[in-house]
């Protein structure tokens, strides 16, 4: 009982303190105190309150800033460096660190960064305490190599945290495991000539959980986004020490999934029932079909994550914009990177694409904070999130014939809505599995307009068969099946081979069949009545030549 109440204190908590986009007092000690003690095996209920602002959030901004940013991607007439230029470029490390002599972002207004990032819509910031060069953003007892002992002498860390909160962005930081820069850390470069002796990598974790303390106690992060952590001196072991260190500072932190060795290459993705952290961190791509656990996609607008003053292949504001559906619709939070420049300045690319953002999100957002992932398989035409009794439909590809098909919605919708234009009619056909919509011949928004559906409860949904196997290509002739298939059931699955809709004519599905070529296979199931009862699943298959036999 007493627990219970504890938690839905920390529950109200923790959405005031996501409203007011402060860190109430009252919810760090409701957290200490209904914290388990071993975080690592933290009952679902709490992991859930703890991780409700995040979800609720879906898009934040990555903040990539350091000593790397006054090189602009350039050394030695190369141009194509990003943070990683002093590994890349071979500097070597007393050449690099004379970089602080120069650091000087004169430009750098906490405020104005902060309330770029607010209108463009993202509630959370992760700013780099610390990059893989070594070099600290913040003023620490534990270093010299910090902003604190370059021209610019002002704590980065504590002046955009502090805007954080005054203007109602959660305040994040990434740490980088791997260091190039401490003594004691190891593997070192290969092309180094620093030498390894007497060098200890236990003395390097305590730096850094001593750095870690400072950051959690100073700047309050309420994420620690790790990274660095493919290098074989760091364990999973270390990883869960790691984690349970953090969390024990600050119970209700949010711990990215590079904390630990889980993550699986750049696709991030984990298996969270074996290995340390909360959310999966897939980089430079979107999963296909979402996760079923907790993840962020990390993103650059340009091809680099530190500034890099030749880079202007930047994905357009409309691209982005729908980049941000798509993850969201997939369960997904989107963390979209930018790189400041050595003055201080967000690159006025960046800006701009920033503001296009803001400008879908002031009449959007509604489809995207706390929504949850679409319920539909597929939709041809866009995306879809989802919030309680409310569907929200995306559209990329306006329709030439005005119509909206949501394929398996079976509630009838109480009502239709453009978010950008509330009273532009759109009209509501319920079919026997389907909601059609018509809407005008026109886009109004040609990025993505949004629909919004409200229903009486959470809406119904039917689904069409699976279509097995998974994998699309072959070269041996595979065997086809269905699920849902029963013997005599209320329905039969009926499906054909060359793209059409099947009817109660087609063909009809009563074991595996064999398929020697390439072929769409289509299917659904109709009622003995002669009514379908699910929608049309699909698949296109692909048969291609077997690999060429090397040649003896
Ligand atoms: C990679 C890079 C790093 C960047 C990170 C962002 O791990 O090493 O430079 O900070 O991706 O996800």
């Amino acid at each position: 009982m007493h627990i219970i109440t504890l938690r839905s204190l920390l529950l109200a908590a923790v959405i005031t303190s996501f409203v007011h986009g402060e860190e109430s007092t009252v919810l760090k000690d409701e957290a200490a105190a209904a914290a388990p003690s071993h975080f690592l095996n933290e009952p679902a209920e709490y992991r859930d309150m703890r991780m409700a602002w995040w979800r609720q959030a879906r898009f934040g901004m990555f903040i990539h800033w350091g000593l790397y940013a006054e090189p602009a991607g350039q050394w030695n007439g190369k141009t194509h460096y990003g943070e990683w230029i002093q590994n890349e470029a071979q500097i070597p490390l007393d050449e690099y660190t004379q970089i602080t002599a120069r650091f000087n972002p004169a430009k750098f207004n906490a405020a104005d960064w902060v309330r770029i990032a607010q209108s463009s819509g993202v509630k959370y910031i992760v700013i780099t305490s610390k990059h893989h060069d070594g070099f600290c953003l913040f003023d620490s007892a534990l270093t010299d190599y910090t902003v604190m002992h370059t021209p610019f002498k002002r704590d980065i860390l504590k002046e955009l945290s502090e805007e954080c909160r005054k203007q109602g962005l959660k305040f994040c930081t990434y740490h980088s495991i791997m260091d190039w820069h401490h003594p004691d850390y190891l593997p070192r470069r290969n092309w180094e000539k620093r030498p390894a002796e007497g060098v200890d990598f236990d003395r390097y974790v305590q730096y850094m959980k001593g750095q870690l303390k400072e950051i959690i106690s100073n700047y309050e992060p309420a994420v620690l986004w790790f990274d660095g952590e493919w290098e074989k001196t760091w364990t999973e072991e270390r990883g869960r020490d790691l984690y349970h260190y953090v969390r024990s500072l600050k119970p209700d932190i949010i711990i990215n999934n590079r904390v630990g060795k889980g993550r699986q290459g750049m696709a991030g993705t984990y298996d969270p029932n074996e290995a340390v952290g909360d959310f999966g961190t897939p980089e430079q791509e979107i999963p296909a079909t979402g996760l079923n656990y907790d993840w962020e996609t990390c993103m650059t607008m340009n091809d680099h994550w530190g500034y890099n003053k030749a880079d202007k292949n930047y994905k357009s504001g409309p691209d982005l914009i729908r980049k941000l559906v798509d993850i969201v619709s997939k369960g997904g939070n989107f963390l979209l990177n930018v790189g400041p420049t050595a003055e201080g300045l967000f690159p006025p690319e960046s800006i701009q694409r920033l503001e296009q953002i803001g400008q879908w999100m002031n009449v959007n957002g509604d489809s995207i904070y706390g929504t949850t992932a679409s319920r539909f398989k597929e939709l041809p035409f866009g995306r879809s999130t989802t919030k309680g009794n409310r569907l929200y439909i995306h559209i990329f590809d306006w329709p030439a014939d005005g119509r909206i098909i949501l394929p398996g919605l079976v509630s009838n919708p109480v009502s239709a809505h453009f978010l950008q234009d509330p009273n532009c009619p759109i009209g509501i056909t319920c079919e026997p599995v389907n909601v059609v919509l018509a809407i005008p011949g026109k886009a109004l928004d040609p990025v993505a307009t949004v629909i919004e559906l409200a229903f009486d409860k959470i809406p119904d949904m039917v689904y069409g068969p699976e279509i097995y196997p998974e994998e699309t290509n072959f070269t041996a002739p595979i065997d086809v099946s269905f699920s849902d298939f029963v013997v005599d059931g209320p329905y039969r699955i009926h499906y054909t081979l060359d793209g059409s809709d099947p009817n109660s004519a087609s063909l009809y599905y009563e074991e595996p069949f064999t398929l020697r070529n390439s072929a769409t296979v289509s299917c659904l199931k109709i009622a003995r009545d002669g009514q379908p009862v699910s929608p049309v699943s699909r698949k296109h298959y692909i048969r291609k030549e077997p690999p060429a036999k090397p040649k003896k």
